[in-house]
């Protein structure tokens, strides 16, 4: 159990394809354990392994609101498999763009097939907010952020000002 350090834009390993994981094995266990405990510190509800510095296909997601409500999922080598037609529009943040916040619009329902941390194969059908969050992470395991659905002058925006934060940060500013 542990917090890990986050990857924050412009982080090159953001835009990097993560890899499937082939095996259960205990540090795929570990990871997915520290990735919640990392994901409830920031607090998010939502968290893939690349954003851990990891390029595994592995998420995280939970929409308890509280302590006593948590429901973790962990999710390996989600994929989408189906989509609805309807769209939803929720407003997206992200742990590595930290306190940036745009609408995004997302297929409404998806159904997603993925692997449990017991090798079993499963299937979920998602809508309202459970549905743009699967949607976001797994953008992520294809190197994709969610700026990359806003306009190009937002995202621009968006980047530039990360730019200059990580310069400052290297600085020691
Ligand atoms: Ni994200």
């Amino acid at each position: 159990m542990a917090v890990l350090p986050l990857v924050i834009l412009p982080d090159p390993l953001l835009k990097q394809v993560s890899k499937p994981v082939t095996t259960v094995t205990p540090e795929i266990r570990k990871l997915a354990a520290d990735m919640l405990d990392t994901m409830y510190d920031a607090p998010g509800i939502g968290l893939a392994a690349v954003q851990v510095g990891v390029p595994l296909r592995v998420v995280t997601v939970d929409l308890g609101k509280t302590d006593e409500e948590r429901q973790p999922i962990v999710f390996l080598n989600p994929e989408i498999v189906w989509e609805s037609d309807e769209r939803g529009v929720y407003e997206e943040g992200c742990l590595s763009i930290p306190e940036f916040y745009e609408e995004v619009e997302r297929p409404a329902t998806v159904r997603v097939r993925y692997t449990d941390l017991d090798g079993k194969s499963r299937e979920i059908e998602a809508d309202g907010l459970m549905a743009t969050c699967i949607q976001h992470e797994i953008d992520h395991l294809n190197g994709v952020l969610f700026i990359d659905h806003i306009s190009k002058l937002k995202r621009d925006r968006c980047v530039k000002k990360f730019i200059k934060q990580a310069k400052e940060r290297e600085r020691g500013l």
